[in-house]
């Protein structure tokens, strides 16, 4: 598995970059927001790919790489008109983007699942509607209500599952409190700390999670695995400021 993210600051302009399909759904877009987010997420797994199959990144070699969705929402890969082998998932927040790759597994359904979140603020309420007993524990144990604690542990965990949600194909179709997030208790000197993602009694969703700067990145799998090399052609997550650019043009053109 490898990853790499990308900040706003690097979309290109127009949409030479995008394959005519690509462009078309952008362009039915009507809020900012949603069409920078869906551009931004693009790059990232546009990046990532050409990063893996070792391809230029000008506009022809990156409309060339496109990432295209399932009829419920997950992403996959067609590279120069074919079926890519390769599973990937996206993630946006705040203006930056995480693409995490891996080999297409055997079975059908996924095999991976990326998320990024901001540490911010989250009420009681989040925590109780959210969270299983057992998290909302967790997150208690972290700090009090509004503490630096409280945020880091409640976004972690919605992370957490959020990722786990992805691998199935799911999504937030699902009840969040249908999968618990136990956090292992160790950081590695890369940064990242282990976890599970459990499914009921019998299937289970091994991750991991890191703290980069403001932003907790999660992902979760089918099998154990290493934790993802960053991949060349990204930006640096860790130093990423936050970024709400459609905030000063929330209609597209
Ligand atoms: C998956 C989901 C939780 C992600 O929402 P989010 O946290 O706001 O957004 P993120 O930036 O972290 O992730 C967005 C990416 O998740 C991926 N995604 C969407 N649905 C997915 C699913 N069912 N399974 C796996 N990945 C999914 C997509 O790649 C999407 O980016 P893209 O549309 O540009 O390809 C949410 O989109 C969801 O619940 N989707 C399913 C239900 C739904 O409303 N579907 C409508 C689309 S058909």
């Amino acid at each position: 598995m490898r990853w790499l993210a990308v900040g706003e600051a690097a979309i290109p302009e127009g949409t030479g970059w995008l394959s005519e399909q690509e462009a078309a759904r952008a362009a039915t877009m009507r809020f900012t927001k949603r069409r920078t987010e869906y551009r931004l997420r693009r790059l990232a797994g546009k990046r990532a790919v050409a990063s893996v199959l070792g391809r230029p990144v000008n506009p022809t070699s990156l409309a060339g790489i496109e990432v295209l969705n399932r009829r419920g929402g997950a992403p996959y890969v067609v590279v120069d008109g074919e079926h890519a082998q390769v599973d990937v998932s996206l993630t946006d927040r705040a203006g930056w983007a995480v693409c995490l790759v891996g080999p297409e597994g055997e079975l059908t359904g996924g095999t991976l699942g990326v998320d990024l979140e901001a540490v911010e603020p989250r009420s009681r309420g989040f925590v109780t509607d959210y969270l299983t007993a057992y998290e909302q524990e967790y997150v208690r144990s972290q700090g009090e209500l509004g503490s630096e604690g409280w945020d880091v542990a409640a976004n972690l965990l919605w992370s957490a599952k959020e990722s786990a949600l992805k691998v199935l194909r799911v999504g937030l179709r699902a009840d969040t409190r249908s999968v618990e997030v136990t956090l292992g208790d160790y950081v590695r000197p890369d940064g990242w700390s282990p976890l599970v993602v459990h499914a009921g009694p019998s299937e289970r969703f091994p991750g991991w999670w890191r703290r980069d700067g403001v932003f907790l990145l999660t992902l979760a799998s089918r099998e154990v695995t290493d934790p993802p090399a960053l991949l060349a052609g990204g930006d640096d997550l860790a130093t990423g400021e936050p970024t709400h650019s459609w905030m000063a043009n929330p209609l597209a053109d």
